[in-house]
């Protein structure tokens, strides 16, 4: 076998493990409430089908320009005015596959070997590997969850080395919901111009923030906006996971590099997909406010019923569509660690959940509420039954 070091240095998700086993579980006919998934549990609108559906009838099933089509660069570019209040001209976005290509990008063309890019910890599993894929370091930083997980800018000065090159936002947060209020941004801006480190803000869950207002950090100031990546994508917004279209922004010299790297790699972004995207940005927000209402229901109960739980503590998430709830006083015995604890779970309750440890968190679970109410109530039945006999 002959590997190079970069694919020897990266781990493939720890989900993967409990997402395999019920599986196993699944196919041997045992009924497993999956609580895993990273994704909205709506349809992508018909709308949006449409439009695809159209582009494909109309023949717009070709080569699109590497950075996407005009109508959506300039769409998004409008968008990010109206809706983030930043200023970006359609030649300061380039259309991406999803924000996980996004995101690579942007680690490939600012990463050096042994650069340093500041993660705070509980955080989504692909920025440390997908750094390390770019050859620099993921730096970590750990948020407490008594102060609900949020970042703030003392923690993130504590990190800054020589070496640092940028930090990664994101809010509403995966796995924890965390929203950075707008003050504490301000602060962790005026850090980052200080230090002379880009900022890349990743804002996949921002239509889904209950209790405070979603800001784009580029919002700012232009000088903020200069050294920050804002990144999205229809994803999670859009019920469009499946569709891999997000976008990056940002100042044009970075954008043109962005777009070498589609031009040699993936060519453009999928030609109907993108059409479909078109269509998604028309609706101005009405899909997503509609399923916000529903996570809202969902986490107001879910969070109410974990609290309830004896020696579990939850944070309220205020944004995106999981709970991190920690569960460190069920360590003990046979139950050595998350791991052990999502696997009892896994087999006692026949539920799955996603160890903290998966996010660089260990003695909590990720539990998404993207499921149904009634998934949600028999669910969280079978964890406190689940739990009461480990009492
Ligand atoms: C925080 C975060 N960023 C990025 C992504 C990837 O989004 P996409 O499906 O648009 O690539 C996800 C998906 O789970 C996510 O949770």
């Amino acid at each position: 076998m002959k590997f190079s070091d970069r694919i020897q240095r990266v781990q493939p998700s720890q989900t993967l493990v409990i997402t395999a086993k019920a599986a196993e579980l699944r196919r041997k006919g045992i009924d497993v409430l999956g609580f895993g998934a990273g994704e909205p549990d709506f349809d992508t609108p018909d709308f949006v089908k449409e439009a695809a559906i159209k582009a494909l009838q109309e023949g717009k099933t070709k080569y699109t320009p590497a950075a996407g089509i005009p109508e959506l660069r300039e769409g998004i570019a409008k968008r990010l005015k109206e809706k983030n209040n930043i200023e970006y001209s359609p030649s300061e976005v380039v259309v991406t596959p999803g924000a996980k290509m996004a995101l690579y990008e942007v680690f490939a063309i600012l990463l050096n070997p042994g650069d340093e890019v500041i993660v705070p910890a509980p955080y989504w599993v692909s920025y440390t590997e997908q750094i390390k894929l770019c050859d620099g370091t993921p730096v970590i930083v750990e948020m407490s969850e008594e102060n609900g997980f949020v970042l703030t800018a003392d923690l993130v000065e504590s990190a800054i080395t020589e070496k640092t090159k940028a930090l990664v936002l994101n809010t509403p947060s995966n796995p924890t919901g965390a929203v950075i209020p707008k003050k504490e941004l301000e602060k962790i801006a005026e850090v980052c111009l200080k230090h002379d480190v880009m900022i890349i803000s990743d804002e996949c869950y921002e239509e889904f923030c209950y209790d405070e207002e979603h800001v784009s950090i580029a919002s700012l100031s232009k000088e903020v906006r200069d050294i920050t990546f804002t990144i999205n994508a229809f994803s999670k917004a859009y019920s469009m996971t499946g569709w891999r279209i997000g976008w990056v922004a940002a100042p044009e010299e970075y954008i043109k590099k962005i777009n070498i790297i589609q031009s040699q790699t993936i060519s453009n972004p999928t030609s109907f997909a993108q059409y479909g995207a078109l269509a998604a940005l028309e609706d101005k927000g009405k899909f997503p406010a509609m399923m916000k209402k529903e996570f809202r229901k969902r986490r107001d109960f879910v969070v109410s019923e974990f609290s309830s739980i004896e020696g579990i503590t939850v944070p309220t998430p205020k944004g995106a569509f999981y709970v991190f709830p920690n569960i460190s006083e069920y360590i003990k015995e046979d139950i050595k660690n998350d791991i052990d604890f999502t696997t009892y779970l896994l087999e006692e309750a026949k539920v799955a959940v996603v160890p903290g440890s998966a996010f660089g968190k260990e003695g909590y679970i990720r539990l998404s509420y993207a499921t149904s109410m009634d998934n949600l109530k028999e669910g969280m039945r079978r964890i406190k039954e689940a739990l009461q006999k480990l009492k």
